[in-house]
């Protein structure tokens, strides 16, 4: 007789698989209505008759972005309205020498990154303790994982410029940066809950705080 343990056990791997994409479209495309008022999960459908070939395309991605900021990276993503509801996106990263893409998670997606110029360190965080670091460099032709929900970044470790083209398992992957999320929240978390999370003085958290 099954335990009840690999009941829920598998239960829960159920629900963990069922909610890892987008849901599944019931149409063959969905292109994105951006004036419609309605609101649901994603957006609301252009009429089907008037789509056209541009509504699937988009251009622009060959050009580097401008990476003059203080991570030292700019991100361009690719504004297709007909990918509404396919459970995908395209992103390009440039990084300056140096440049990094700051550690971040998206809760909804998987994301799986190409290199076009350069040298990128990458790596990704797996999520219970002991928290282990998978990290590796990767030269130009190189493709890396990023699981969806981890704590992953990306930092050029080249002389040159860099750049990577990166696609998402969900159409709106969500961004949350961790030291924004957490030192930047508005309101704040209290200064002692940070305090005692990252065992330093309050000063400490309000000096990164001002940061933010
Ligand atoms: C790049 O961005 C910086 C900072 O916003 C700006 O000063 C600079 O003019 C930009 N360079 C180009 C080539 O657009």
């Amino acid at each position: 007789m099954a335990s009840p343990i690999l009941f829920f056990g598998l239960l829960a791997l159920f629900f963990l698989a069922a909610s890892a994409s987008d849901p599944s479209p019931l149409q063959d495309f969905c292109v994105a209505d951006t004036n419609s008022p309605v609101l649901l999960n994603g957006l609301a459908c252009k009429d089907p008759k008037t789509v056209e070939a541009n509504d699937f395309s988009s251009s622009g991605l060959h050009i580097a972005g401008n990476t003059s900021n203080p991570e030292g990276l700019s991100v361009a993503s690719a504004q297709i309205p007909g990918l509404n509801t396919l459970g995908i996106s395209l992103l390009r990263f440039d990084y300056a020498p140096g440049g990094i893409n700051a550690p971040h998670i998206h809760p909804r997606a998987t994301e799986i990154l190409t290199v076009l110029e350069g040298s990128l360190e990458v790596g990704f965080v797996t999520s219970t303790p002991p928290n282990r670091l998978i990290t590796k460099v990767l030269q130009k032709g190189d493709v890396f994982v990023f699981p969806i929900g981890l704590i992953h970044y990306q930092r050029n470790v080249g002389k040159t410029s860099a750049a990577a083209i990166a696609a998402a398992s969900s159409q709106n992957p969500g961004f949350i940066p961790i030291a924004n999320s957490v030192f930047g929240s508005k309101p704040d978390i209290p200064s002692d809950v940070l305090a005692k999370a990252f065992q330093v003085d309050k000063n400490v958290v309000n000096h990164i705080r001002s940061k933010f």
